[in-house]
């Protein structure tokens, strides 16, 4: 099974488009070491022609011009992607939906429940989409292996993760279990298995114990400590507000993935454009390699 990295960085990209943090300056002006990254989104397939896009992101057009590999070309109008699913409703995961509107037939769409009210009422995408396209809803079962129509070879299960829906949420205060999932992929005839989760704020047990059985997990990193943007002046949120778990500090992200067996492959993705890992010759990039921890970038295959 191969994941594709089509999008790397969180919500706002890297550079961001208003920000002038010493990585996005610095990427602008040619003055650090580092690459610049479009907003969090994979494909997921066993054949190479069939994929799944998790995550469908407001730069994902300029992502699958980046991937000729998901467009098979075997009809005039045609794509690889056999589905999407979604992680959850933020606009960095769900927004390139309306670049998809071109289709000739409904657009496949997996998701909880929970996020596919939000985007028929907060943010009400599929209700668009419906004047285009339209959307088949795949209802995705928390906690059950689910086959994805179309795409043979793959199994997901989405484990339920505590985070709150989107600020648009009409149910932004009062969570609900599928607002927020994290993703195993499996291959049934080999027995691989990947975790993917962009947004983690904690790594409970059930998460711990899923990670410890995959071969690779690709896992939030959106922040390297805590208060990241409320140094800097720009935000005053702190990253345990925003559902992700920082990478330093006690129990922060490597400490975490230090308690996994020494075999699994452990990628960050998610990057939010403040992180000092995003430079490559950064003393915090040093200590993820000392802990065996990579950090994904727009193009990264990961075979499983
Ligand atoms: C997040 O994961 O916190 C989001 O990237 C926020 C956003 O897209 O606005
Ligand atoms: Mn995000
Ligand atoms: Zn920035």
């Amino acid at each position: 099974m191969l994941v594709r990295v089509l999008g790397s960085a969180a919500g706002g990209g890297f550079p961001q488009w208003n920000c002038n943090c010493p990585n996005c300056d610095g990427l602008r002006r040619g003055s650090i070491r580092a690459t610049a990254r479009t907003q969090s989104s994979i494909a997921v397939s066993a054949n190479g022609v069939d994929w799944l896009l998790v995550n469908a992101s407001p730069d994902v057009l300029t992502q699958l011009r980046a991937a000729p590999a998901l467009q098979p070309a075997r009809a005039i109008r045609d794509s690889g992607i056999a589905a999407v699913l979604l992680m959850d409703a933020q606009i960095d995961h769900v927004t390139g939906l309306l670049m998809l509107r071109e289709r000739s037939t409904p657009l496949p769409l997996m998701a909880t429940p929970e996020v596919l009210s939000d985007l028929s009422d907060g943010l009400p995408l599929t209700r668009v989409l419906s004047h285009y396209c339209g959307v088949a809803p795949l209802p995705l079962a928390l906690d059950a292996p689910q086959a994805v129509p179309g795409l043979p070879g793959v199994t997901v299960l989405a484990l339920p993760l505590p985070s709150k829906p989107p600020p648009y949420s009409p149910f932004r205060e009062r969570p609900r279990r599928g607002d927020n999932i994290g993703l195993l992929l499996a291959n049934p005839q080999t027995g691989r298995r990947l975790f993917y989760a962009p947004g983690l704020g904690e790594v409970s047990d059930a998460v711990l114990a899923t990670m410890r059985g995959c071969d690779v997990v690709l896992v939030d990193g959106t922040f390297w400590t805590e208060d990241e943007m409320i140094r800097m002046g720009l935000s005053r949120k702190a990253a345990a507000e925003m559902g992700h778990l920082p990478q330093s500090g006690a129990g922060g992200m490597i400490a975490q993935l230090d308690r996994l067996p020494s075999g699994v492959r452990k990628v960050l993705i998610h990057i939010n454009n403040t992180n000092p890992i995003l430079r490559d010759d950064a003393p915090e990039r040093a200590e993820l390699t000392a802990h065996g921890i990579e950090v994904a970038f727009d193009g990264m295959e990961i075979a499983f």
